[in-house]
């Protein structure tokens, strides 16, 4: 048995797979995100660990005997939070989460240094970890006197899993201080921001072993003794080990709080200037490149909670038939955006609202929105040469077969749906589990899931949906203009 851990934004999730990839348990608990000022978004690290210690009392109560047969635990957590710890391990401040903006003036100043996207191999964004630990060198200067140890969110787990301070490239490579071409930190970039090597975690492949859970938490778990700890992932290169997308050409559409359009590559191509980002996979010598939307199911929970609905109702009601775009403009920039723009302070909007505009209409220009974001994503990848012939869809988004269909017709590519089944970053966690314990080949344990249907682009639409995307793109900078 193996157990994957994923540390999400909006919850904690673990589950339990067997030699034969079935999963045979889950739990999970929710965790909240506070926002205490407009672009701040940030988590208690603590809050984690009560979601965890939640996830494996409900496993030990129901599934103990599962629990104790685990022979390799896999991590995978939300990217480029900043969990900064201090001489005795504890936690200086509450992480500030991949989808916080508030260090903008800090990313701009540290992109202007060359060194960094040559050796980082990516723009810096607000949402990286250097700039918000550089907001913390200059807002609070004590806190930052007083850091020995930073941790992305998945890695402070692992510290309270093993007691080691260890990292692996996938999410390293967020940080910003990552030579991503030579898989290891970078001591010019951790010097740009007065930090050095000893602040850094240790680093292991996402495949490999990175420690044994703690005698002491193995027993109140009832596990056994040497449970392997591997590397794990950062959540998206996770999702694309629990779907098999490991080999040059393979890709996917992950709709989840943020958006994903994840494509692996076999040889380091970074273009920083495309806001592509361009990561360490989870595998020796394999990297990957994303384009990173920050609100996509976030866009959709946002607007159910103003109309007082739940989400799924409100896909619902929009059936399976695609009808064309909405004659309303949603632009999805609740939090800024990333890919391509690289814009903290742009916020997003509705237009083309009439009498008649319904709540159908509504949510319609949402999905619409979301997806000619994602697009522009596709065109961010093609520039860098990356091709994409076909997409498998995750994360929560995907479960509406409307949403996919205007991915499907817009994208112009088609899109792929596993049979019903988890294949998300808790079930790719506990595949590099299973291979850090086994040594088993990652080619053989992360094979693509069956697929249940594939969505082809209703090529009829496709230039109704083109005209509303034109529509879309040129508002971007009509919103800038007026400094919205
Ligand atoms: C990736 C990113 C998000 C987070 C949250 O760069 O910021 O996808 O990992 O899921």
């Amino acid at each position: 048995m193996y157990l994957g851990l994923d540390l999400g934004t909006s919850s904690l999730k673990a589950i339990i797979m067997d030699d034969a990839q079935s999963i045979l348990a889950s739990s999970s608990a929710a965790i909240s995100v506070s926002r205490p000022h407009d672009g701040w978004s940030e988590q208690d690290p603590e809050d984690w660990i009560s979601a965890l210690n939640v996830v494996m009392q409900a496993l030990v109560s129901k599934h103990s005997d599962l629990l104790a047969k685990v022979r390799g635990i896999g991590l995978s957590g939300h990217m480029h939070g900043a969990t900064l710890l201090g001489e005795d391990g504890s936690v200086l401040r509450p992480c500030m989460l991949w989808n916080d903006t508030r260090s903008h003036e800090e990313a701009s100043e540290l992109d202007a240094n060359p060194l960094f996207r040559d050796i980082a191999a990516n723009i810096v964004f607000p949402g990286f970890t250097a700039p918000k630990v550089e907001w913390v060198r200059r807002h609070e200067p004590d806190v930052f006197a007083k850091t020995t140890m930073i941790l992305l969110p998945k890695d402070y787990l692992r510290y309270r899993l093993t007691g080691l301070f260890v990292s692996e490239m996938s999410d390293a490579a967020g940080t910003a201080w990552l030579d991503v071409a030579k898989r290891d930190w970078s001591e010019p970039l951790l010097g740009a921001c007065g930090l050095d090597r000893s602040q850094m975690p240790d680093l292991v492949e996402g495949s490999e072993v990175s420690g044994t859970l703690s005698g002491d938490l193995a027993a109140s778990w009832g596990m056994a003794k040497d449970v392997v700890v591997a590397g794990g992932a950062g959540d998206n290169a996770a999702s694309a080990a629990g779907v098999g997308a490991i080999a040059s050409g393979d890709a996917f559409v992950s709709l989840g709080t943020s958006g994903v359009l994840f494509a692996s590559n076999d040889a380091f191509r970074p273009k920083p200037e495309s806001a592509v980002h361009t990561f360490c996979h989870a595998f020796p010598k394999t990297w990957h490149q994303m384009g990173v939307i920050l609100s996509a199911t976030d866009a959709l929970n946002w607007y159910a909670g103003l109309v007082g609905q739940d989400p799924q109702t409100l896909t619902e009601e929009l059936g399976d038939d695609l009808e064309g775009p909405s004659e309303v403009t949603f632009l999805p920039y609740l939090s800024g955006e990333r890919t391509p723009h690289n814009d903290a302070s742009i916020r997003g909007c509705f237009s083309g609202l009439g009498h008649g505009t319904t709540r159908k209409d509504m949510t319609r220009a949402v999905l619409d929105g979301v997806t000619f974001a994602l697009a522009d994503n596709l065109d961010a990848l093609h520039s860098t040469g990356t091709e994409i012939e076909r997409v498998l869809a995750v994360g929560g988004g995907s479960k509406s077969q409307y949403w996919l269909k205007v991915i499907a017709t817009v994208l112009d590519v088609p899109v792929e749906v596993p049979v019903g089944g988890d294949f998300g970053a808790a079930f790719g966690a506990a595949r590099l589990g299973m291979i850090a314990a086994t040594g088993a080949d990652p080619a053989q344990v992360c094979t693509q899931p069956k697929i249940e249907h594939r969505i082809a682009p209703q090529k009829d639409l496709q230039e109704a949906y083109a005209k509303a995307r034109d529509r879309f793109k040129a508002t971007y900078p009509a919103l800038k203009a007026i400094g919205a």
